[in-house]
């Protein structure tokens, strides 16, 4: 199964998730520093001290990059570096350690692709609302605005916002990713002022970077009705429209999706005039996290509750259904409804697994192996009808900090041992680097 020429082969990472060194160079606290601060809210108490240590072993990390034979890098852009206190002084530092961390990339061959907010807003905008207040949303465009200039002659490949459903829902919602507030109005309202932000950021994308592109990175999830009862379809489609469209209709233009707006009826978030046009810049390309699907029954046959329900024989250990099927599906329902959308790259995709190192000092890891050989393959099959995938990002270059479950869920191609800050290139590591090399699945 060959690629395309040119087809780009990297991994994805979070500022947050591996720099560590949270204290270093005036960076500023971040809101996920005070949640893993507050006891009871990480698995085993962990923090964003050490992770992975990139921000001095970066050199070591685009090294393992080379090693594997990879052509592009997803990382991230600490605010807090940036502007420690959210809208206030800029801080050249936290500037000099992305620039020094592109310039290496591009001189190993390997395309930046950045994401100006992967979740680490700064504190002192959450002590003012953080995403609820529409201040955080200029304050926002002044960040991109530092950033994208003085990094936009080099980066062309640009992202405003990581899965702006977790930020949104997990965050203000269910309450188990920073800030950990649960109030669900509120969350309907961040999903609004994230899009606006995006907006803005869009705009400072295209002319603080000269040729640069800019897009959004939508985690989906495939949605489909356990029976084949009108109810259930509903359920599908409400989830459907709920998850994936709420977050791309608007930024392609097409406003809210109809059943979604209705199911948050009293909810409703405040749209002042010229946001939807704001919100409405088009994407240049499209980045597409996929993990899972989701299968959805309403047994009540319309007013009762909506059930969950997966394969429970096929799930990852962090209880995620693997269903490659869902990434094709979601590809080919982008590329027939979405014509408008250039590009898409897949931005994350990959498993965790209790990865443990061996007698032989090396990590076995063929579920992961077969994991990643599906999900190619599920690709490879949506460019060969015609979706203009072009490129792909395994989530992750090496195991980090996992938010909530801390440095417990380990979703890297390379192992990362946080004692020692050592990394072994796991089974799944050198499987990858054989793909990249060849361009192609091999056999
Ligand atoms: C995604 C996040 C990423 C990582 C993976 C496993 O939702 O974008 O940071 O945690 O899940």
């Amino acid at each position: 199964m060959q690629f395309p020429q040119g087809f780009l082969w990297g991994t994805a990472t979070a500022s947050f998730q591996i720099e560590g060194y949270t204290q270093a160079d005036g960076r500023g606290e971040s809101i996920w520093d005070r949640y893993c601060a507050t006891p009871g809210k990480i698995v085993n108490g962990d923090t964003g001290d050490p992770a992975c240590e990139s921000y001095v072993r970066y050199p070591e990390d685009i090294a393992l990059m080379q090693e594997l034979g990879l052509n592009a890098y997803r990382f991230s852009l600490a605010w807090p570096r940036i502007i420690p206190d959210g809208d206030g002084a800029i801080n050249p530092r936290g500037l000099d350690y992305y620039s020094r961390l592109v310039d290496a990339l591009l001189e190993a061959g390997i395309r930046p692709f950045a994401t100006l907010y992967h979740w680490d807003l700064p504190q002192a905008l959450m002590d003012r609302g953080g995403w609820g207040n529409r201040a955080t949303i200029d304050a926002f465009a002044r960040y991109a605005e530092a950033a994208v200039s003085h990094l936009g002659d080099r980066v062309k490949d640009w992202m405003t916002f990581n899965e702006p459903w977790c930020v949104s829902f997990i965050g203000h919602y269910i309450g188990r990713h920073a800030p950990g507030l649960q109030d669900h109005r509120l969350a309907i309202q961040v999903s609004h002022n994230l899009h606006v932000a995006h907006g803005r950021g869009m705009q400072i994308i295209r002319q603080c970077s000269p040729g640069g592109r800019g897009g959004i990175v939508l985690n989906m999830e495939a949605s489909y009705p356990m029976m084949d009862t009108e109810a259930d379809h509903r359920a599908a489609e409400l989830n459907h429209q709920q998850f994936n469209r709420w977050f791309l209709d608007p930024v392609v233009g097409r406003g809210y999706p109809p059943a979604a707006w209705e199911s948050y009826q009293g909810e409703l978030p405040d749209v002042e005039p010229g946001d939807m046009e704001l919100i409405d810049q088009g994407l240049d390309f499209l980045g597409l996290n996929y993990y899972s699907r989701k299968v959805l029954h309403d047994p009540s046959g319309g007013e009762g509750p909506i059930l969950h329900r997966r394969d429970e024989n096929n799930v990852t250990v962090r209880d995620w259904e693997i269903y490659p099927q869902g990434m094709y599906d979601l590809l080919a329902w982008l590329h027939r409804d979405y014509p408008e959308i250039p590009e898409i790259y897949i931005t994350e995709n990959g498993m965790a697994r209790d990865d443990v190192v061996g007698a032989d000092g090396q990590v076995h890891d063929p579920e992961r192996i077969e994991f990643l050989k599906q999900h190619f393959a599920a690709a490879h099959a949506a460019i060969q009808d015609g979706v203009p995938v072009r490129g792909y990002f395994v989530w992750s270059l090496m195991d980090n900090f996992e938010w909530a479950f801390g440095t417990s869920s380990r979703f890297g191609v390379t192992y990362t041992d946080f004692e020692t800050q050592q990394r072994i290139v796991k089974d799944s590591g050198r499987w990858y680097a054989q793909v990249a090399r060849a361009n192609a699945i091999p056999d």
